[in-house]
């Protein structure tokens, strides 16, 4: 195990079993209503899942990115979000989008995006996310599809990162607190 990880808290076997989850449950839906199929990855922490998730899922699916990042959380309830690197295509309006996150915090970035794809005038838009950490929401908001909720805790790999590092990790490991207390 890294020597900065102070614990696992959801291991290799567990990642793959959610994965597996929400990939049945995405295909499920999708075959009773049928169409287009667009997952839309925000861009850095969810490219792990993402890349496991498209694999799963039996239904012929689209990919694309977007890049996003919040600002001044904790005074507004809504609109704080900058959009680093948007969508490009024409074509939205035939797909039935999913926005794939790594991990639901606050809820603004995908309460936000929810809204702001169905006025890009995208079929319809739902949302997942591997991780969901309710305890911590800001806003109403309920992710469509959720691997597993999760404690307030810090934590990194599969994806997810502190300060940019540990987003390889094959884990998805709780951060020793003295890494970032000191800086
Ligand atoms: C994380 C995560 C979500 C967002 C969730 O991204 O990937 O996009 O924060 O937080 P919220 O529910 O409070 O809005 P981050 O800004 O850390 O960027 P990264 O994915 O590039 O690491």
């Amino acid at each position: 195990m890294n020597k900065d990880i102070a614990a696992i808290l959801v291991g290799e076997k567990e990642l793959d079993e959610l994965v597996t989850k929400v990939a049945g449950e995405i295909d499920a839906d999708f075959q009773k209503t049928g169409g287009r199929l667009l997952l839309v990855a925000i861009l850095k922490g969810s490219v792990v899942f993402m890349g496991d998730l498209m694999k799963k899922i039996q239904s012929p699916v689209e990919i694309d990115f977007m890049k996003v990042s919040s600002y001044g959380a904790g005074t507004s309830s809504s609109g704080n979000i900058n959009i680093h690197l948007d969508l490009q295509r024409k074509d939205i309006g035939d797909c039935n989008v999913i926005v794939v996150e790594d991990i639901v915090d606050s809820g603004r970035t995908l309460a936000y995006l929810t809204e702001y794809l169905k006025l890009k005038g995208a079929r319809s838009v739902r949302t997942c996310t591997l991780l969901d950490k309710p305890s911590r929401r800001e806003v109403d908001f309920t992710p469509d599809y959720v691997g597993r909720e999760i404690p307030d805790e810090f934590v990194v790999g599969y994806g997810l990162d502190y300060d940019e590092k540990y987003r390889a990790l094959p884990y998805v490991g709780i951060l020793k607190p003295e890494v970032y207390r000191k800086s």
